[in-house]
């Protein structure tokens, strides 16, 4: 299948204004349309249920929806899992094919090719089964504009600064023991996803098995994660009992200054894993030379490694979500296609400090002792 990366991608929210205040605030995303009943009329759009915003920074792309009823089915994902990805949409050539071709190779059909106008462009899109509660929406495009019909433009307000951020470069899935062999084989079989990197990666006492799936073109990989049940119970464990099941567990944004962007969105309020002062000690015996200077990244936290291709930088970010469990990465790439091997273990151990307080707080309420 041809595919030509992430288009956007659609969270369900329970409130898209405030995580919007949130991502523009602590993120720098900005608020560039939005979609609702009372846009173009809720005949035409089909959106009499749901307010969506739009939002970008860089390359990338990010809808928030929010229902208004109960039919909608942004309330019941919200009411099982919280805030979440819903949507993962593929830029593609040809939207119908696309669909077509998936169905045919056994995924479940959510919504068949509509066709979107103005004078500004045709967007055509079609929507099917992923993972869990996550569809995949086939975007083909012709013109500039984003949704025509669903999506109105919007100017985004002043005083914009340069983006520290330029597209979306990978995602992290969470899947309970056992379903990670047939996930993978699921993006095989219907995206025509190639399988590019498998870890097995300890944290301490924990295990997860994380395979990683590209597409043909290169341009959209997704991270699968499956939680090691023969060792202690860990984070992708806590993900899937806080979230209700499979979900996406983070996005990676890929950045050209990822010191600059730790720093600024820090300043705004984001909260970043925290790194001990030891992993900084041992770097240059381990990586060698680095293109940034350890003592820039030392004070924020932020992971090197290196691939076959070159080195890559990259941080969690805490998480933000109300049950801890969705957060944002940042990577910056210099020449590294894939993933490292220090680097996965080096990330979840930094989100294992973090969650960990929160894990011990939580089974001690649970059990009347706090
Ligand atoms: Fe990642």
């Amino acid at each position: 299948m041809d595919i030509l990366g992430i288009d956007h991608v659609e969270f369900y929210v329970g409130d898209a204004r405030q995580s919007a205040f949130f991502l523009c605030t602590a993120f720098g995303f900005h608020v560039v349309g939005h979609g609702g009943p009372e846009v173009f009329g809720s005949a035409q759009t089909g959106l009499d249920a749901q307010r969506t915003l739009l939002l970008s920074h860089g390359d990338s792309r990010v809808l928030l929806t929010s229902a208004l009823n109960s039919a909608h089915p942004a309330d019941g994902y919200v009411s099982r899992h919280g805030d979440g990805v819903a949507v993962i949409a593929f830029a593609v050539p040809d939207a119908a094919a696309c669909y077509e071709q998936a169905v045919a190779a056994g995924a479940r059909s959510v919504e068949p090719p509509r066709v979107g106008k103005n004078p500004q462009g045709t967007v055509t899109t079609a929507v099917v089964g992923g993972f869990g509660d996550v569809v995949h929406r086939f975007v083909q495009r012709e013109g500039t504009a984003f949704w025509p019909g669903v999506i109105e433009p919007q100017e985004p307000a002043p005083h914009r600064e340069s983006d520290l951020v330029r597209a979306i470069d990978h995602a992290a899935f969470c899947v309970p023991a056992g379903e990670l062999e047939d996930t993978v084989d699921y993006y095989r079989r219907v995206f025509g996803f190639k399988l590019i990197f498998e870890e097995y990666v300890e944290v301490g006492s924990q295990g997860m098995y994380s395979q990683v799936v590209q597409s043909g073109s290169g341009t959209a990989t997704f991270t699968i994660i499956q939680p090691d049940m023969s060792r202690d119970r860990g984070q992708i464990d806590d993900f899937l009992t806080w979230h209700g099941g499979p979900g996406v567990q983070h996005l990676a944004l890929s950045t050209d200054d990822i010191v600059a962007a730790v720093r600024t969105f820090s300043d705004r309020g984001a909260g970043f894993a925290v790194t001990p002062g030891a992993y900084y000690d041992v770097l240059g015996d381990r990586i060698g030379a680095t293109d940034l200077p350890v003592e820039r990244l030392r004070p924020l936290g932020i992971l090197v490694d290196r691939d076959h291709w070159g080195q890559m930088y990259q941080i969690f970010s805490k998480s933000m979500h109300i049950r801890r469990t969705y957060f944002w990465e940042l990577i910056e790439r210099h020449g590294a296609r894939t993933f490292g091997t220090s680097n996965i273990p080096a990330l979840y151990a930094a989100k294992e400090r973090e969650l960990a307080d929160v894990r011990d707080s939580v089974e001690l309420g649970a059990a009347g002792l706090r």
